[in-house]
């Protein structure tokens, strides 16, 4: 792993640890890297009325639109397995809000990163804020 990746890696790992997941029992950690080179982190908060639970991606897409990033470099999931913890559709479509097609996403479990995606290969012919004539900095 290159030290960028650890450093997302790490970020995922320690968030994952802090996870509020007592109905899945599913603790799931994310990080990205922003324009700027800062990483933000989140993790999946459940709630007693199930569909308000939020994903780890959304907290770290939040994380960094609150400290100001407007742009993912790159993102990676950490998951318990045995499967691979790809992001959830929905997701998918709140990564595309900052991210173009070429960003990778890195899928991870505790023991280290298990495969990387492109976000076209987990959204192809996706809509996005360019559809609706916006400038965004990831083109
Ligand atoms: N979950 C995430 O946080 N990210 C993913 O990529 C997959 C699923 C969460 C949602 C829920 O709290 C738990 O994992 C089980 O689905």
């Amino acid at each position: 792993m290159s030290p960028d990746l650890i450093r997302l890696f790490e970020a995922a790992r320690a968030a994952q640890g802090r996870a509020y997941a007592p109905y899945s029992r599913f603790p799931v950690g994310a990080a990205l890297r922003d324009e700027t080179g800062a990483v933000h982190a989140g993790c999946n908060v459940e709630n007693a009325a199930y569909p308000v639970g939020t994903c780890a991606e959304a907290g770290a897409i939040a994380a960094m639109v609150a400290a100001g990033g407007r742009a993912i470099s790159e993102m990676l999931v950490l998951g318990p397995g045995p499967g691979l913890v790809t992001p959830c559709g929905a997701c998918r479509q709140r990564i595309r809000e900052f991210a173009g097609p070429a960003a990778r996403i890195h899928v991870a479990d505790g023991a280290g990163v298990r495969a990387a995606f492109t976000l076209a290969a987990l959204l192809p012919d996706s809509f996005g804020p360019e559809n609706l004539g916006s400038e965004v900095a990831h083109g």
